[in-house]
């Protein structure tokens, strides 16, 4: 499975939110490396929270400039962010409890998921703070 790449397709051209998303993708390459190296369930555990409590912070950043700017779509993304969030803790439980392997399918879940929402959900976002000047 490739890794995914950050480049100028992924990018909202907000300089903050296009920070945070390289992070966010290295995080999932990680994960991706450490499961095809066979990394110990600790090490395995520790990239998932890890990613899990990046993605929190990036969606409050996200959140927060949304309430800065009166941005009116913001039901609708954050209710995306929660049903991640959702996702992700569902898979850490599982996993730290021993019922789950961290699969392809999942990976690419999140590969797929945090992809999408870049190119829709926070594109749109990034364009409406472009209009009020603040990239
Ligand atoms: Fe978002
Ligand atoms: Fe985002």
């Amino acid at each position: 499975m490739s890794y995914l790449e950050f480049n100028s397709s992924l990018k909202v051209e907000n300089k903050l939110i296009d920070q945070e998303h390289a992070v966010l993708i290295e995080y999932i390459n990680l994960l991706q490396k450490a499961i095809e190296n066979e990394s110990s369930a600790k090490i395995i555990g520790q990239v998932l929270e890890g990613l899990t409590e990046y993605t929190k912070t990036h969606f409050f950043v996200e959140e927060e400039m949304m309430k800065a700017f009166d941005y009116p779509d913001v039901g609708q993304h954050k209710s995306a962010h929660e049903g991640f969030k959702g996702k992700l803790t569902e898979l850490i439980a599982k996993y730290e409890n021993g019922s789950v392997e961290i699969t392809a399918s999942a990976l690419s879940f999140l590969k797929d998921w945090l992809t999408e929402h870049i190119l829709k959900v926070d594109r749109r976002l990034s364009d409406f703070l472009a209009d009020k000047s603040f990239r």
